[in-house]
C-alpha cells in the first residue's frame, strides 16, 4: 500500500534582489498514517518553507509529493484546493485569524465555508475552544486576545474539520510552559483519539522529545533528529 505521505527530492529556492537562496535541497521523507512527528531546525533552516510545501500551499521547484499514492503537484489547482480544504489543517506561525469575527466564529469558519450546519459547527467550535482552554474567551475578537490565545484559537480552527493531516508551525511559540504543555497534550490526544497524523515544527526541545518521531531540517534536508 502507498504511504500516507511521501516526499521525494523536493527542491525550493527563493530569489530576492538577484540573489538565489537555496532552502530545500532534495528533501526525502515518508510519513505513515497516524504518525506524530516533530520537526526541529535552526531559525532560517527552511521549516516553514517545507511545511508550506507539505501543505500544498507552495509548489517546489522540483520533486514530488504523494498523499496515499496521489501525486499532488500533478493535480489541477481546483483539485488541489479541494484536497487541501478537506484533508489538511494548518496552524501557521502567524495565525491569520479573521479580525472582525469572534474566536468561536473563527473556529467554526472552515465548517461554515463548507456549508455545514451552523448550529452543529458552533457547538463543535465551542467544544474545541474549551479543549484549548479558551472557554471564557469564545466571544473575543482576535484584537481582544493575547498572542498565545490567538494561537490556541488557530489550533482549534485547524481541528474543526478533523483533518487527516495537521501541520503546525510552532504552536507553542508564544505560550508559557504550562499552557504549552496543555497544547502538547491536546496534540497527543487528537493524534491518538482521532487518528490525525501531525507534523509539528517547534523550537521547544521538551515538546520535540515528547513526540514519537523526531526530525531535523539541516542543510536543506530532513534527517532523523538525535
Ligand atoms: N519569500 C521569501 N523570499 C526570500 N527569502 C525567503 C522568503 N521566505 C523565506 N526566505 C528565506 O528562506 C530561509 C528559510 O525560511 P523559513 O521561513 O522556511 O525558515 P524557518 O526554518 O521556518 O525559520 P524560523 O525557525 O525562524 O521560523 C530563510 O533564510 C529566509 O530568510
Ligand atoms: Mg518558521
Amino acid at each position: 500500500m502507498a504511504a500516507f505521505l511521501e516526499v521525494n527530492n523536493v527542491f525550493k529556492s527563493y530569489f530576492l534582489n538577484g540573489k538565489r537562496i537555496d532552502v530545500l535541497k532534495g528533501v526525502k521523507l515518508t510519513i505513515e498514517k497516524g504518525e506524530l512527528v516533530s520537526l526541529i531546525g535552526a531559525s532560517g533552516s527552511g521549516k516553514s518553507t517545507f511545511l508550506h510545501v507539505l501543505g500544498t500551499l507552495d509548489a517546489p521547484a522540483a520533486g514530488t509529493l504523494h498523499f496515499e499514492g496521489r501525486s499532488v503537484f500533478e493535480m489541477n489547482d481546483a483539485d488541489v484546493a479541494e484536497f487541501r480544504n478537506r484533508s489538511i489543517g494548518f496552524v501557521f506561525q502567524s495565525h491569520y485569524l479573521l479580525p472582525e469575527f469572534t474566536a468561536a466564529e473563527n473556529v467554526a469558519m472552515p465548517a461554515l465555508l463548507q456549508r455545514k450546519d451552523k448550529a452543529v459547527a458552533t457547538k463543535r467550535a465551542r467544544e474545541l475552544l474549551d479543549r484549548v482552554g479558551l472557554g471564557s474567551r469564545m466571544d473575543h475578537r482576535p484584537g481582544e486576545l493575547s498572542g498565545g490565545e490567538s494561537q490556541r484559537v488557530a489550533l482549534a480552527r485547524a481541528l474543526m474539520l478533523e483533518p487527516a493531516l495537521l501541520l503546525a508551525d510552532e504552536p507553542t511559540g508564544n505560550l508559557d510552559p504550562a499552557t504549552g504543555e496543555g497544547i502538547h497534550q491536546l496534540l497527543r490526544e487528537v493524534n491518538k483519539d482521532l487518528g490525525i497524523t501531525a507534523v509539528v515544527v517547534t523550537h521547544n526541545e521538551t515538546l520535540a522529545r515528547s513526540l514519537p518521531r523526531r526530525l531535523r531540517l539541516t542543510n536543506g534536508k530532513v534527517v532523523a533528529a538525535d
